[in-house]
């Protein structure tokens, strides 16, 4: 009986995967039709969302030294950046802004002639095709560089309960929520918050619809880490912290269990579509978000300091890009993103043709 029941268990495990030498998976990689016919993961150019900082100024193109390749533009010459990406198959572009001055709110973040709101109305005019995301943050325009109103001042605090320098949430939100809407009078089709706020995606929901804004999508960086690889980017946008970190708000590397409860609340809020930022060292994450939550499309954020690695090594030719690249973007999507917002985004959809 027991034998029996041995002999019927191996016949079962033989016949769902034989053994060598019946079993030879390279047959299916003997031709390069072959291995493109049992490819499981293909990348898209719509796959791609690609970054872009605005400035103000006129006829400016500065380069970012650690990230080579990527500039900062001014209105002018950042509409013949989004007409080339437009052309050559990018459908988004995910937009940052430089603002003129900073102070301890960024009053630019919601002013109506603000450098982003000017530039979703340009792109959206001259590309209407192009989909426009916003993030919406308020380290870039902030003068202290943090995401949020921080608890500061003498003799009394915002709130004398919690610790000097600390990021207040609620009254974040209501900051938020106004840069969302002006955001999306100037036509950003999707705004993206950032900040990792408690609340922040049902705060902007709220005021969106109030101000008759209900097709106004969000996509939320729902999952996103204190990474030091967003480094080179606080350069790009000139919104690094001056003090401290963003270690209250954004969450710690070693949690991905913390992800699913941060994702559950986003969902529940009204996101419409989901982020794990970075990518990288964060491939379990996107694959246990994927799983978890697969009624909603999900992004990942491969950041500046992924980017600038691959540029170093290949400049010194330690690294084939193209080859690194792809090899990158379809590792992403193969761990269940729909979406990748990348530097590489234009270079890439060129290696695809
Ligand atoms: C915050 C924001 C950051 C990035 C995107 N939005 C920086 C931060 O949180 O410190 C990083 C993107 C990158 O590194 O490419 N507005």
């Amino acid at each position: 009986m027991i034998l029996d029941q041995l002999v019927n268990t191996e016949k079962q495990n033989s016949s769902q995967m034989a053994g060598f030498p019946a079993a030879r998976p390279r047959r299916l990689r003997i031709s390069p039709r072959l291995r493109a016919m049992v490819r499981e993961t293909r990348l898209s150019p719509d796959d791609f969302i690609y970054p872009l900082f605005v400035m103000h100024g006129e006829g400016l193109k500065k380069e970012i030294s650690s990230m080579p390749g990527v500039f900062q533009w001014s209105l002018d010459t950042l509409l013949g950046e989004v007409e080339q990406a437009a052309g050559e198959g990018i459908p988004a572009v995910l937009l940052f802004g430089i603002p003129l001055a900073k102070d301890p709110v960024g009053l630019e973040n919601f002013a109506p002639d603000g450098i982003v709101q000017q530039a979703v109305r340009a792109i959206k005019r001259a590309v209407p095709e192009m989909v426009v995301i916003t993030d919406v943050c308020l380290c870039e325009y902030t003068d202290h560089g943090h995401c949020g109103i921080i608890n500061s001042g003498f003799p009394d605090r915002p709130d004398p309960h919690l610790p000097e320098g600390y990021l207040l949430n609620d009254p974040t939100l209501e900051i938020l929520a106004r840069v969302a809407v002006s955001h999306a009078e100037a036509g950003a089709d999707v705004v993206a918050p950032s900040g990792m706020i408690d609340g922040m995606v049902g705060a902007i929901r709220r005021a969106l619809d109030g101000a008759g804004f209900q097709h106004t999508a969000i996509l939320s960086y729902s999952t996103k880490y204190a990474s030091g690889f967003y480094g080179p980017f606080r350069e790009a946008a000139q919104g690094a912290p001056k003090f401290g970190d963003r270690r209250s708000h954004q969450m710690d590397p070693a949690n991905s269990r913390e992800a699913l409860r941060e994702t559950a609340l986003d969902v529940a809020e009204g996101a419409d579509i989901l982020m794990v930022k970075p990518a990288l060292p964060y491939l379990d994450v996107i694959h246990r978000i994927r799983e978890a939550f697969p009624q909603l499309p999900l992004a990942a954020y491969n950041v500046s300091g992924e980017y600038a690695m691959v540029k170093a090594a290949s400049a010194n030719g330690w690294l084939d890009e193209r080859r690194s690249v792809l090899e990158i973007l379809t590792g992403i999507k193969r761990a269940g993103a729909d979406l990748i917002i990348t530097y590489h985004g234009r270079e890439a959809v060129q290696w695809l043709k």
